[in-house]
C-alpha cells in the first residue's frame, strides 16, 4: 500500500483499478502514512497560508430535481427566497471589510436570474471591488452564457461533476440531467479560460469504491484547478432522507488523495465536513485543504439554504464565522490570508 502511495506522489496519479484498491484496503497506519504524504506536499506549495472565499448563497430556487439534495424544486417544504443586487453588493462590502477578495456566488438553477442579472452582478462587483476575484456557482449553462459570464469579470466557476459513473448518475438525477452534458460544461468552462472546480460527494447513495474510482480519472483528466468533496448527508424532505451519511474518514483520505494528484490545486475544507464532525475543516486542512469557505449571506436567508439536515454556521454573522474559521486554523498551525488565492499552474517534470 504504501508503494501505491508513493507511486501516486511520484506520478500524481494511478490506475482505475489501483485507485480502487487505495480506497478498499488501506489500513490506519496506511492512511497514516498517505496524510504526511499529503500535508507536505500541500506545505511546500502553500505552507500555513489558508485561503478563504465568501460564500453568498443568493437564492435556493432550483429548477432541478437532484435526489439528494434539500433545495431540489420537489422540496415544497423549502421557504424559497432570492437576494437582491443590493443585498448582494452589501454581502460583499462586509466581506471586504473583513479580509475577503474572493466572493462566491452560489445558487439553485433559478431562471428568475436571466444571464443579464448576473452580467450585472459580475459588474458591479468588479467596479466596485476590482482586486476581488468572482467565483461563479450557479449549474449548467450554455457555452455563450458561460463566455458572458466570463466577459463580465466572473473569474472561476464551480460545478461539482457529482459522480463520473454513467449508471450512478442516473441514480442520484432524474432523466432531465445527463452526465455528458455536465462534463461538456466543464470542458467550456475550461476553454473560456475559467479556473475550474469539480467535485463529488463522498458516500453518496449507490456509490461503490470503482465510482471513486472514476471520479479521480475524471478529475485526472479535467485536469481542474479546484476540487470540492464533501461527504453526503441525508436531508429529510429529499428521495434519500433513510440513506446513511458518507464516511468523514474516507472523506479525508480522498483530500490526501487528491492533494497528491493535484499538488498545486486549490482544495476546500467544506461546510459539509465541518457539519459531520466537529473539527471537520481542521481535519481537513491537515490532510492536505487550503480554503475555507465561510458564509457571507445575511443570516436571516441562511437557514434557508439546506442542502442537507443540521448544516453548519446557520446562526453566524459573517464577522462571527470568520472569526471562528481564523481560530480553528490557528488551533491546527495555519492563518488564514488576505488575497484573492488565484490557482498558479505549475509545470511537473515528467
Ligand atoms: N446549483 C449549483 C450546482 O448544481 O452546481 C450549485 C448549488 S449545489 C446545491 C452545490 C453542491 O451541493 C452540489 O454540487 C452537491 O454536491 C452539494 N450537495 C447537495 N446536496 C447535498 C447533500 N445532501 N449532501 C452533501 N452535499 C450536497
Ligand atoms: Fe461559521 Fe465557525 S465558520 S461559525
Amino acid at each position: 500500500m504504501k508503494e501505491l502511495i508513493d507511486s501516486l506522489k511520484r506520478n500524481r496519479n494511478l490506475s482505475p483499478e489501483e485507485f480502487a484498491i487505495l480506497i478498499k484496503e488501506m489500513t490506519e497506519e496506511d492512511a497514516l502514512y498517505l496524510k504526511e504524504q499529503a500535508f507536505e506536499v500541500k506545505q511546500q506549495f502553500y505552507g500555513n497560508k489558508v485561503f478563504t472565499r465568501g460564500l453568498i448563497e443568493f437564492t435556493n430556487y432550483c429548477k432541478n430535481d437532484c435526489y439528494y439534495c434539500g433545495i431540489r424544486k420537489s422540496n415544497l417544504n423549502a421557504e424559497r427566497y432570492r437576494l437582491s443586487l443590493e443585498d448582494i453588493m452589501s454581502c460583499c462590502e462586509e466581506g471586504y471589510r473583513l479580509g475577503f477578495r474572493t466572493y462566491v456566488l452560489q445558487g439553485g438553477e433559478d431562471l428568475r436570474f436571466s444571464d443579464d442579472d448576473i452580467v450585472k452582478i459580475c459588474q458591479s462587483i468588479k467596479e466596485k471591488f476590482p482586486d476581488c476575484a468572482i467565483t461563479l456557482s450557479i449549474g449548467e449553462k450554455s457555452y455563450e452564457s458561460y463566455k458572458r459570464f466570463k466577459e463580465a469579470g466572473a473569474d472561476r466557476y464551480l460545478l461539482r461533476h457529482e459522480t463520473a459513473d454513467e449508471e450512478h448518475y442516473k441514480s442520484l438525477h432524474p432523466e432531465s440531467l445527463s452526465l455528458s452534458a455536465r462534463k461538456q460544461c466543464l470542458y467550456n468552462l475550461k476553454e473560456l479560460g475559467y479556473q475550474v472546480g469539480t467535485g463529488f460527494m463522498v458516500g453518496s447513495p449507490f456509490q461503490t469504491a470503482e465510482c471513486i474510482a472514476k471520479d479521480l480519472a475524471f478529475i485526472k483528466e479535467l485536469e481542474p484547478a479546484m476540487v470540492g468533496i464533501g461527504p453526503f448527508l441525508p436531508h429529510h424532505d429529499t428521495p434519500f432522507k433513510d440513506y446513511s451519511k458518507g464516511s468523514y474518514e474516507l472523506t479525508l483520505k480522498l483530500i490526501a488523495i487528491i492533494r497528491l494528484m493535484i499538488p498545486n490545486g486549490l482544495i476546500p475544507a467544506t461546510t459539509a465536513l465541518g457539519t459531520i464532525h466537529p473539527k471537520g475543516r481542521e481535519e481537513g486542512i491537515s490532510w492536505g485543504a487550503n480554503v475555507v469557505m465561510p458564509n457571507l449571506s445575511p443570516v436571516r436567508v441562511r437557514k434557508q439554504y439546506e442542502l442537507y439536515d443540521n448544516k453548519i454556521c446557520t446562526g453566524d454573522e459573517a464577522a462571527e464565522c470568520r472569526a471562528c474559521l481564523q481560530r480553528r486554523m490557528l488551533s491546527v498551525g495555519h492563518e488564514i490570508v488576505t488575497a484573492r488565492g488565484d490557482f498558479i499552474p505549475y509545470i511537473f517534470e515528467a
